[in-house]
């Protein structure tokens, strides 16, 4: 073969690799609306920026007459590129090559360019599509899904990880995207499960469908597994890109700081008119959080998941920002297990990656009752706390109006190392409601008050001094728990300033091997 000859042969094996498993499952992948592994990663990545490792690489299994059946790539297409100019990494299962499953070859590929990713200090991102472990390799798949798990392991919160689901993800196969740091999932044909319909039916005998079982739409709503969920592979590939843009390339790193157009000292004349006066009437929290955000701009995790509670990113001042915020919109802005989990889990991203937090306060407590209790409200409240007592990065609290009991604490409280804390003239930061509290103390009294109307001026007498008393900030200011007291409509620029000020803060944690936060 001259070197012309081996110039053609080379690009022929390109032909070959980039037909994966041929047009004709191409065609059948197109056929299910779905795009192939490389069309996935020419979205995700900017144009040109795709560089392929281990084109070549086959699997090596020889049962089940699989050495007839070999093809380039086998099933997995990985290597690096750049989003907005930033060094990412990728992996993308191509669903045409075997239907995506695992070898052993795959895993190897796959774990490469998580350890380049580690050395480099870059994301990786996973474009999930894959029937899971290769049948015909047996042990030799789980041992790779093994492999990827420890290196998700050792990732997390060194290099953030982000999985996408494009289409079945099941069986053990599910836990490398648990492992990551998000989840996002297309409405059409992703699901992702433990076990799969036919063996719910056999073990429980329920009859479900998969996308009941483990569809975008539930995993978005009811477990909380997925962080986001798209319309579409195009959708949630552009999301991606705007995704990472609020998140720094690894642990030592800031997350990038973006150009502000929006005038930092923005008066938001609408968040002076908010609250309503009756305490028990719910607002959106959405509005404020926009209102203060650079251009109104707010990208929400786990949108669909625990309503009560509302967390994602925002800039300020082209700074990225988390935020954690109690929406009186749903259940009253209460915290429930599920706020829990879903707030912990956000402050800890957060904390890992140095992305300052801003807790917008607005709780009345934790919600009562034997289905929270046995659902380990105590264990789960506990972890949401504990993942703010261990933040170190600033941490600014506004509280809006409640901030009442326990959920006072949690939520970024002074004594929580909260590093700046203001509250709105409408905050009541207190032990509990006017009406709970008047309950406790005045109880035996109101109920020996035999006539009803006397009895209701007596309640109201009570409720109005407690108000008076405790339904406000200027207690808590009193003793320094809130640092100032603000006018609503100034809250985007004190923030600011705040973040400004708090910009070279240190804080440490003891030295130890990890915490045991209660799981
Ligand atoms: C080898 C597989 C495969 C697998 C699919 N294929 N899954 N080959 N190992 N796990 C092949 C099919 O033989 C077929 O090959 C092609 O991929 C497309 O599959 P279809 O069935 O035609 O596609 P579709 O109808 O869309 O169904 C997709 C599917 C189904 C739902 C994923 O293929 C399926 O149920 N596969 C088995 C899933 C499974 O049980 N996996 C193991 C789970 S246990 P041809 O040549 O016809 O194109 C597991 C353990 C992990 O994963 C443990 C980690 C700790």
């Amino acid at each position: 073969m001259n070197f012309e000859e081996k110039i053609r042969q080379l690009l022929d094996k390109r032909v070959e690799a980039r037909l994966g498993g041929g047009q004709k499952r191409i065609d059948s992948q197109h056929a299910k609306g779905k795009l192939t592994a490389r069309e996935r990663i020419a979205l995700l990545l900017d144009e040109g920026s795709f560089e392929e490792f281990d084109m070549f690489v086959t699997h090596r299994c020889t049962d089940f007459g699989m050495e007839k059946q070999v093809f380039l790539s086998d099933g997995v297409v990985t290597g690096y590129g750049t989003i907005d100019g930033r060094l990412v990494y990728v992996f993308s299962q191509d669903f045409t090559v075997f239907g995506g499953s695992l070898s052993e070859s795959f895993a190897k590929k796959i774990c490469k360019v998580m350890d380049m990713a580690m050395k480099a200090g870059a994301p990786v991102i996973g474009l999930n599509d894959s029937g899971g472990a290769r049948i015909q390799e047996g042990v030799q798949s789980l041992a790779g899904y093994a492999e990827i798990f420890q290196r998700n392991i050792m990732a997390s919160g060194v290099i953030p990880q982000f999985s996408a689901i494009f289409g079945p993800c099941a069986g053990g196969a599910v836990y490398s995207p648990a492992l990551t740091d998000f989840i996002m999932m297309s409405k059409e044909n992703s699901y992702m499960f433990v076990t799969g319909p036919k063996v719910v039916k056999t073990v429980t005998n329920e009859d479900v469908t998969e996308d009941k079982l483990g569809g975008a739409l539930v995993h978005a709503s009811k477990s909380g597994v997925a962080h986001f969920v798209v319309e579409n592979e195009q959708e949630g590939l552009e999301f991606l890109r705007k995704l990472i843009g609020f998140i720094p390339s690894n642990n030592l790193e800031e997350a990038p700081l973006v150009p502000c157009n929006d005038p930092i000292n923005r008066l938001e004349d609408s968040l002076n008119s908010i609250i309503p006066d009756n305490p028990n009437k719910p607002y959106d929290v959405l509005e404020v959080i926009q209102g203060i955000a650079d251009n109104g701009e707010f990208v929400e995790v786990h949108k669909l998941f625990a309503q009560n509670l509302v967390v994602g990113f925002i800039h300020l001042n082209g700074q990225s920002v988390g935020v954690v915020a109690n929406n009186p919109k749903y259940f009253a802005g209460v915290l429930d297990i599920n706020a829990s989990r879903k707030g912990a889990r956000f402050v800890r991203f957060c904390d890992a990656f140095n992305i300052p937090i801003l807790t917008l306060v607005d709780v009345p407590g934790f919600l009562p009752g034997t289905v929270q209790e046995y659902g380990g409200i105590i264990i789960h409240g506990a972890k949401f706390l504990f993942a703010y007592g261990e933040a170190t990065v600033p941490k600014i609290t506004v509280t809006l109006r409640k901030s009442y009991g326990g959920a006072h604490d949690v939520m970024s409280c002074k004594q929580l190392r909260g590093d700046i804390n203001y509250a709105w003239p409408s905050a009541e930061i207190a032990v509990m409601g006017a009406s709970g509290a008047i309950a406790v103390l005045n109880g035996k009294e109101i109920s020996s008050i035999e006539n009803p109307e006397d009895r209701q001026k007596f309640t109201n007498e009570k409720v109005k001094e407690y108000e008076d008393k405790f339904a406000n900030p200027y207690n808590a200011a009193k003793y320094g728990f809130v640092d100032d007291i603000i006018e609503p409509r100034n809250t985007r620029f004190r923030v600011i300033r705040a973040l400004n000020a708090l910009a070279t803060k240190k804080d440490v944690n003891p030295p130890k091997k990890h915490s045991n936060i209660p799981l």
